[in-house]
């Protein structure tokens, strides 16, 4: 049997940092209300020549370093994003082209916070199958390109990054089950409500292009999917609660993340928390803080890791892997 196995992690992160106390310079919030409410204490924020490609291709270089493989081996780019450079060629084709490779194929999935569970579940499917051998998994966002800076009730929550991995075919256990879900009906409880087919508005700012949240009922459906995710992931596995070693959780609220680990009867120390120096940074987050947890010696080959994501669709995710 093959499995698909994380050969390498790697990250990107604009340059600059952007503090709460910085951000209450703008909009009637403080230090306090952010972090209290969500534990975010800053966020980088991408600048001039910075993009959801640059970073993505930074994040995938390291990530290559880190498994020994060049570029060359590269047989499948999935590529993970809501905020993709251009509506097309897609991200994973642009950044393709960056690398200097060509021929493989290449192509973004767009799942909102989700993007990197669903990109790198679709990519295990792939190696499963003996279609690709080695494959470059991406998760980037620049999401600050995107909020309405007016708004205090979205701006304060998202940050830009970039997270990677390689994965290779292995007959050693790596990625050992995903699970997918969506459910669309809800899209207005979190949202941007421009397209291309539908929406622009070329009067206002930005051509109307922002996120939109209720933030608090977001918080209620968030917890309840995680929650019941959780259990469907033990579960298709035959394992208790306690057999995990690490949780990676999308880093939306710390409050959120907090649910996760009691349903999981885990202690916070072998939770990855990065949410209060990144924000929220949408598909970038879960491998932002995987690549964290690897590099500072925490993960170790061999352990139970569960990574999961909850985002705009709604959509969520889960991916049960020993590292
Ligand atoms: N500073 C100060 N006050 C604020 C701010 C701010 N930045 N933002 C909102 N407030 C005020 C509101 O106006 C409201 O005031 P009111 O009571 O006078 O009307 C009050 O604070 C409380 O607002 P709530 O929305 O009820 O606050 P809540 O405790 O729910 O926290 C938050 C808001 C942080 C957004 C939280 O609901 C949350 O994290 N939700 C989930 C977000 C999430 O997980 N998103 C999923 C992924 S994102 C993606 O897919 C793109």
């Amino acid at each position: 049997r093959i499995y698909s196995r994380i050969a390498g992690t790697g990250s990107a992160l604009p340059a600059r940092v952007v503090s709460n106390d910085e951000l209450a310079q703008r909009v009637e919030t403080s230090d306090e209300w952010i972090a209290t409410r969500t534990g975010i204490r800053q966020r980088h924020v991408a600048g001039e020549g910075e993009t959801t490609v640059s970073l993505g291709r930074d994040a995938a270089l390291r990530a290559m370093e880190a498994a020994g493989v060049e570029p060359g081996e590269i047989d499948l780019i999935v590529f993970g994003t809501t905020t993709p450079n251009l509506i097309f060629p897609s991200s994973a084709c642009l950044m393709q082209a960056e690398l200097g490779i060509a021929g493989c194929p290449a192509f973004d999935v767009n799942a909102a916070c989700c993007g990197f569970v669903y990109a790198i579940s679709v990519a295990d499917k792939f190696i499963r199958s003996g279609d690709a051998k080695t494959a470059l998994v991406v998760g980037s966002e620049t999401l600050t390109r995107m909020v309405d800076w007016s708004d205090r009730s979205t701006c304060v929550l998202f940050g830009d990054g970039a997270g990677a991995v390689v994965l290779k075919a292995d007959s050693a256990t790596g990625i050992l089950s995903t699970h997918l879900h969506a459910d669309g009906a809800k899209k207005e409880l979190l949202w941007n409500p421009v397209g291309v087919s539908e929406g622009f508005k070329p009067g206002e700012d930005n051509a109307g292009v922002r996120v939109l949240m209720t933030g608090n009922e977001v918080f209620k459906h968030a917890v309840r999917a995680l929650d019941s995710l959780v259990d469907e992931t033990l579960e298709a596995n035959g394992l208790d609660r306690h057999d995990i070693d690490w949780l990676i959780p999308h880093q939306a609220n710390l409050r959120i993340i907090e649910a996760t680990a009691k349903r999981l009867d885990m202690p916070m120390e072998r939770v990855i928390v990065t949410v209060d120096k990144h924000g929220n940074t949408s598909s970038g987050s879960v491998p932002l803080a995987l690549d964290e947890a690897v590099r500072s010696g925490k993960v170790q080959r061999g352990q139970l890791v569960l990574l999961e994501a909850f985002g705009g669709g709604f959509t969520w995710g889960s991916v049960l892997l020993r590292y």
